[in-house]
């Protein structure tokens, strides 16, 4: 498969596109009938760790033995590929599906970076392409069977949740939020958006909570606290943990290292397994 033509939707020759394009829904049903659950991270605010909760909640149903895809629908600002130090380019099947990215036995990955012509470029498409785009995302790639698809997205309430909302049905959101009054007025936010496009606000996760200094040992609360579990008891949407904050997380992220990888027995190793087996059992 060629890269991606600045701005064009990828995959295929033009008479390859439009067959596919007489019924994409018909590839999305067939992609999504295998995947038992999907889930998008969502948030009100950059920065607050979806994409580091989606990589790493993945990584930990993976190990869990689960069969998990990761699917990076944060057009602008796609991060999976860098923070597992993908580079390979997606292969493609027989019947012109592509192959997603593996990672390790039980994850495979795609992202609109690993398909984009450079790095630095700049992607500049409206709602209706990147809703083209997702749509092929699940229904022009080969996931196979998979036990969970986890979904990362840019911040906010934009195309991308929304896309994600009316093209598969049954998604879950699952919310990362940062212990501030300011991050967690946001939760509402996100919560109000599943409620009007009828997706379920499943869980919240609440991302860089606590710090436990390296020299001296003592705790700190470098943001507060407990806000997001207490929203969540407020909103009637599942806890599902609390990840501490680590300095190693953001040297692994920006070196390409996958932290769990590095830091297997690390406490914010074993939040991300906590909050997996919570995830696991609720959907049970
Ligand atoms: N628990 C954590 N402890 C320390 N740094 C973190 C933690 N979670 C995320 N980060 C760092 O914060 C930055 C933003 O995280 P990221 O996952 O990219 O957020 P988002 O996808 O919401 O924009 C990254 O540098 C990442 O490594
Ligand atoms: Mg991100």
């Amino acid at each position: 498969m060629s890269k991606t033509q600045k701005g064009v939707p990828f995959c295929g020759t033009r008479q390859q596109q439009q067959q596919k394009q007489k019924d994409p829904s018909e590839g999305v049903r067939e992609s999504l009938e295998k995947i038992k659950h999907k889930f998008i991270v969502m948030s009100g605010k950059g920065g607050v760790g979806k994409t580091s909760t989606s990589v790493n909640l993945a990584l930990a149903l993976a190990d869990m033995g689960f069969k998990v895809g990761l699917m990076d629908v944060d057009i602008h600002g796609p991060d999976i590929p860098r923070m597992l130090g993908l580079s390979d380019m997606p292969g493609v099947t027989q019947d012109r599906k592509m192959i997603p990215i593996p990672y390790s036995d039980n994850l495979v990955a795609i992202s609109i970076e690993s398909l984009s012509l450079s790095k630095d470029d700049a992607i500049i498409w409206r709602g209706p392409i990147k809703h083209t785009v997702i749509q092929q995302f699940i229904g022009d790639v080969a996931w196979g069977s998979l036990d969970f698809l986890i979904i990362d997205s840019p911040p906010g309430t934009g195309d991308e949740p929304l896309t994600v909302a009316q093209l598969i049905p049954g998604a879950k959101a699952i919310i990362v939020t940062t212990p501030q009054e300011v991050a967690l007025a946001d939760i509402r936010k996100s919560i109000n958006f599943c409620k009007t496009v009828k997706m379920e606000a499943f869980g919240l996760i609440e991302n860089m909570s606590g710090f436990t200094c390296p020299h001296c040992g003592k705790e700190v609360e470098l943001f507060g606290t407990g806000g997001g579990e207490r929203t969540a008891k407020e909103t009637g949407v599942n806890f599902l943990g609390k990840i501490p904050f680590d300095t190693n997380m953001v040297k692994c992220g920006d070196s390409g290292v996958s932290y769990r990888a590095k830091y297997p027995d690390s406490p914010v190793t074993k939040a991300f397994a906590d909050v997996a087996k919570r995830m696991a059992d609720l959907v049970k």
